[in-house]
């Protein structure tokens, strides 16, 4: 029983007796999409302050009940992660880095006032989930099962205060391709009157608010006929900071990978930071520098800038095509993804699937 505020904390299972029939799954697994499909199961563990973590629980998926009165509705003190299962040769089950979701999940926490989960019993709660779940793990390449662990405040009260009872509950979705488009090169549209964080903002945290005020800026992306939205920086809307939900590479002519510093208004992606690691494992420069919005026009006009790509767990790595703003545009792909893109992806991949070894220690076999 998990009762203990400190300690491991231990997690019950409490198995569904309905799960999805086999053939129904095996329909979903054909054409999962992103994000529509849910397993069969999900883990909760609830937190209080005079009790720490407790009650971990592995469930049946189900809706959770929420009094109108909540604090997560009024306020969004809600942070979140995102990675994933892969299946391997041989028929076991691996996650990529889930020790780094659960680290930044303690990061984001600590800017939203939120309790950090032990980085263990994070990947235990995923790790319990896969196991039960693994039927849900679809076998296709390109495909996988993402992970989204959440914490939200629980508290019924409408007082403004940091949460006293707080849930983390990590649910499953089995994944094809994020863009409808598959790997083909996406299109961009630069908000040039929204921002999405500014300095001693929230923008380095996974918190909910983060993506709620960018949709306003997604829909003018998608307004103007473009798939994703690019953020410039708060202060001189001139640097450019991220995607709505990835981080952004350059590819100069001579290879050297350049991308936005991580100074506190963008997400440290950890598949930034393996896309970082393994360019420079083959002696690639790799250079955490601003990018200003000029430079990005100016060097895919004039040939400075060779490749430009997206990327996150959800969208793997995703070469970017035309760039729109108002009152203009540039392909920044004209004959269609570049090679050191198609390159990290399928190193980046071939890792993550097992087919490639791991030199890192990223891959954690899950069952
Ligand atoms: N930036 C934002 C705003 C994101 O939501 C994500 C997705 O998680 C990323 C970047 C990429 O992070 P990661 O590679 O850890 O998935
Ligand atoms: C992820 O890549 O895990 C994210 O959270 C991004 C979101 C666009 C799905």
């Amino acid at each position: 029983m998990s009762t203990q505020a400190h300690g491991p904390i231990s997690i019950e299972l409490k198995p569904t007796s309905q799960p999805v029939a086999a053939a129904e799954r095996e329909q979903v697994l054909q054409a999962p999409g992103f994000g529509q499909h849910f397993t069969d199961h999900m883990v909760t563990i609830e937190w209080e302050a005079e009790r720490g973590w407790h009650d971990g629980e592995l469930k049946p998926y189900a809706p959770l009940q929420i009094d109108p009165a909540n604090a997560v509705l009024h306020y969004a003190q809600s942070i979140f992660e995102g990675f994933k299962a892969y299946p391997h040769p041989g028929g076991s089950i691996s996650t990529f880095r889930p020790d780094a979701n659960a680290r930044r999940m303690q990061r984001s926490a600590r800017r939203m006032a939120l309790p950090e989960l032990p980085v263990e019993t994070f990947v235990e709660a995923a790790d319990t989930l896969v196991r039960t779940d693994a039927a849900w793990v679809p076998r296709e390449p390109g495909k996988s099962l993402y992970l989204r662990p959440f914490m939200f405040a629980n508290d019924v009260y409408i007082g403004v205060r940091p949460a006293r009872h707080v849930t983390f509950c990590v649910i499953a979705s089995p994944a094809g391709s994020y863009f409808a488009s598959g790997v083909k090169p996406v299109s961009i549209w630069v908000s040039q009157e929204y921002t999405r964080a500014a300095p001693g903002g929230t923008g380095a945290a996974k918190c909910a608010g983060n993506y709620a005020a960018s949709l306003v800026a997604q829909q003018e992306a998608i307004d103007n006929g473009c798939e994703q939205v690019v953020f410039l920086d708060a202060v001189e809307k001139r640097w450019v900071d991220e995607l709505g939900g990835m981080n952004i590479f350059f590819v100069l002519a001579d290879g050297t990978l350049v991308t936005p510093p991580t100074t506190g208004t963008i997400l440290e992606g950890i598949t930034r930071d393996s896309v970082m690691q393994l360019a420079r494992d083959e002696g690639r420069a790799v250079h955490e520098r601003p990018v200003a919005l000029d430079e990005w026009r100016e060097g895919v006009e004039s040939g400075a800038i060779a490749e430009v790509f997206a990327c996150g767990t959800a969208a793997v790595l995703t070469p970017i095509g035309r760039l729109g703003w108002r009152g203009g545009e540039v392909d920044c792909a004209p004959s269609g993804e570049g090679e050191v893109t198609k390159h990290l992806r399928e190193k980046l991949t071939g890792i993550q699937t097992g087919k490639i070894p791991d030199e890192h220690g990223w891959v954690h076999t899950v069952c």
